[in-house]
């Protein structure tokens, strides 16, 4: 009997120990096998218990049955209190895990340079309080012909060669143009905005031509404006872009048929004075198309060409971005080379 005792006295301190150290859910397995198992600690002291006198079993049988339930008590507390450490370790986990902490070796992002170019001119813009307009690639005939004063079977159609859509007339936008009629029908005159977009144009590409690319258009239209506010506004913007307060502008004519007069607009070389290969070594670079708003093209929009006058200019975003960072094939603008976005 005193046997029996000192047995269950062990038992316990033997359990209490093993648990002291257990930190994990499997070790508090392997202690609730050894000790409470169908092969455990426990059996043999059950044995001995069934072999006892029956007043001695009177006592031991109680005692061994508590013995086994306040035992599986005490695990199961242990195994909480592991569960509960592992969630509170992991909510301290979770809040101070950084985002931003460095990583050696590892490759940096960063905006494709496309998008950096065209939030640099819409920064520009904005400055200058125009606001940025959009409208869909997928457009009608109307829009970037008609209604821009190129009439059906009109030659300038052949000026931009087009991607014609299986829809009756429906392309794809050849020019941003299109959106100043769709952007003076729908909040009138006043008006001042820049639209930078994709257009497309069915042409073999090349070095400098590809079948799709980006332009930027401009529009402002107010009471008496004259071609000295687009000089000035386009000086302006490209000395903004191009980060050269000196930089100057030279017109050239031009025709477009949905501004009258028409002009090309040229900029000084922001990298020499004396002739380099950007320019090719004319010191001066060509970039955009310009005029003033066709009456015609005022009245489609809704608005009085009596009453109201303004200009439009057009621009290349690529060709913008491969001036100002020296790029000499527009075809990597979007064939996605890593060696070529990781320069940005
Ligand atoms: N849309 C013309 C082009 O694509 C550029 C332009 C815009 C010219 C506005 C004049 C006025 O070539």
């Amino acid at each position: 009997m005193e046997n029996l005792k000192q047995h269950i006295e062990q038992f316990k301190d033997e359990f209490a120990k093993q648990l002291r150290v257990a930190q994990t859910e499997e070790k508090l397995e392997q202690i609730r096998i050894a000790f409470l198992g169908r092969k455990g600690k426990i059996i043999p002291l059950m044995t001995a218990m069934k072999t006892l006198p029956v007043e001695e079993k009177r006592i031991f049988g109680p005692l061994l049955n508590e013995l086994k339930k306040t035992s599986e008590q005490i695990l199961e507390e242990k195994k909480q209190q592991l569960v509960n450490a592992k969630h509170k370790q992991e909510l301290i986990r979770q809040k101070y895990f950084d985002v931003s902490a460095y990583k050696p070796n590892q490759l940096a992002s960063s905006l494709h340079v496309y998008t950096q170019i065209i939030e640099r001119i819409e920064d520009i813009f904005i400055s200058m309080g125009y606001d940025i307009a959009d409208g869909p690639e997928a457009e009608t005939d109307f829009y970037n012909f008609q209604a821009l004063n190129v009439p059906e079977n009109h030659p300038a159609r052949d000026m931009q060669d087009t991607f014609w859509l299986d829809v009756p007339g429906m392309l794809m936008r050849t020019q941003t143009s299109g959106i100043q009629v769709r952007e003076m029908k729908k909040k009138g005159a006043p008006i001042a905005l820049a639209a930078p977009g994709r257009v497309y144009r069915y042409e073999a590409t090349d070095a400098s031509h590809d079948f799709m690319f980006s332009q930027s258009e401009g529009l402002f239209v107010d009471k008496n404006v004259s071609i000295s506010n687009l000089l000035a506004t386009v000086q302006t913007f490209l000395q903004e872009l191009f980060e050269e307060k000196n930089l100057k502008i030279r017109v050239r004519p031009g025709y477009f048929p949905f501004v009258e007069p028409g002009i090309e607009v040229d900029f000084s070389c922001p990298f020499c004075t004396n002739g380099c290969s950007v320019c090719k070594q004319t010191k001066w670079i060509e970039l955009m198309g310009a005029g003033l708003v066709h009456p015609n093209v005022l009245k489609h929009g809704g608005v009085d060409p009596i009453e109201y006058s303004g200009f439009a200019f057009g621009f290349g975003i690529e060709r913008v971005a491969m001036i100002k960072y020296g790029i000499n094939d527009i075809r990597l603008f979007h064939n996605g080379s890593v060696e070529f976005l990781k320069q940005f």
